[in-house]
């Protein structure tokens, strides 16, 4: 997979990576997932995203089992892993731990990303105090944070130790751009990666619309490509997202994986543009 993305820690990550939201959660799924799993691991696709919510950490055992399987003939320094705390594990207290069960459930003893999923009670200074700890010790190798609004990036920036945030991760498909408002633009400032999930708009009613959206049927057959293919296409247009597409399916991360091989042409991103007009005014942080 090439255009890979430069974090400000030095380390370069792949433009698509592979969601594992609802992955682990049936054991008689579990041998699909982990084939699927190490296909888009095989085809570049080698930064996974779980979290200690997903599954009450199924998602992180079940990942576990992927990246051991996957060390049995290639490196650990080759992934990229990515899980996230959740906002009342974030304390002073609780985050070693967090951190340490995370690390369990998966198999490793550092992670390469640390998210703080998403805003909760707990003082953002003591959870930015405690993320910069973790990184001193080695458990983690970065830190970043997840559905953080404008006014919540401008708050972090001025904590002392917030600049060592790496990645926002936030809701993108092409039916809610309301972070191309202002957000995306404080982020790129500030060298904050934006890390893009549900890009195809969680397979539900929305997607559905996307799928089968004129527009983007046409410029799926003028690629000779899926509709999925340019929608992800479309996400990771500018070289300064990541998306992390979930799939269960070998086939269909296939067919991902080579989405990042396509170039949409201006003409082809202004028709999406007058399909699914970006913001003109601030909207509410989309996270479903
Ligand atoms: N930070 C947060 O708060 C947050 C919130 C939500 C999600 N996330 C992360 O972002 C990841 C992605 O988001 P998501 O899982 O909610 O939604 P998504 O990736 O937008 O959509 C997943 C759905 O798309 C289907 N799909 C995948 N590839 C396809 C293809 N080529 N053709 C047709 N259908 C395809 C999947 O079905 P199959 O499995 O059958 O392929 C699944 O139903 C999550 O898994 C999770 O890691 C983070």
């Amino acid at each position: 997979m090439k255009k890979n993305i430069r974090l400000k820690n030095g380390t370069n990550i792949p433009p698509l990576g592979l969601g594992t939201w609802c992955i682990g959660d049936r054991p008689e799924k579990a041998q699909q997932e982990i084939t699927a799993l190490l296909t888009g691991i095989d085809q570049g696709m080698t930064l996974i995203d779980t979290a200690e919510m997903y599954g009450e950490g199924l998602s992180e055992k079940l990942v576990g089992k992927v990246i051991s399987k996957y060390l049995q003939k290639g490196n650990r320094e080759d992934l990229y892993i990515v899980s996230k705390v959740l906002p009342w594990n974030a304390g002073r207290n609780k985050i070693h731990q967090a951190c340490e069960s995370s690390m369990k459930r998966l198999e490793i003893d550092y992670l390469d990303l640390y998210l703080y999923h998403w805003i909760g009670d707990i003082p953002l200074a003591e959870v930015v105090e405690g993320l910069n700890q973790l990184q001193e010790q080695g458990l983690i190798r970065g830190w970043g944070v997840s559905n953080f609004d404008t006014a919540d990036i401008k708050q972090l920036l001025q904590i002392p130790g917030g600049e060592n945030c790496l990645v926002n991760q936030n809701l993108y498909h092409p039916a809610s751009r309301g972070i191309e408002y202002d957000l995306l633009e404080l982020m790129y400032q500030h060298d904050i990666i934006h890390m893009s999930y549900c890009p195809l708009a969680q397979g539900g009613r929305i997607a559905k619309g996307l799928q089968e959206n004129a527009t983007i049927r046409d410029i799926a057959e003028a690629h000779n490509v899926t509709p999925s293919q340019v929608l992800l296409a479309w996400n990771i247009r500018n070289g300064k997202t990541v998306a992390i597409p979930k799939s269960a399916s070998a086939n269909h991360i296939m067919e991902n994986a080579a989405a990042c091989d396509i170039t949409l042409t201006p003409k082809e991103l202004e028709a999406i543009d007058t399909a699914y007009p970006p913001p003109t005014c601030k909207l509410p942080l989309d996270t479903e």
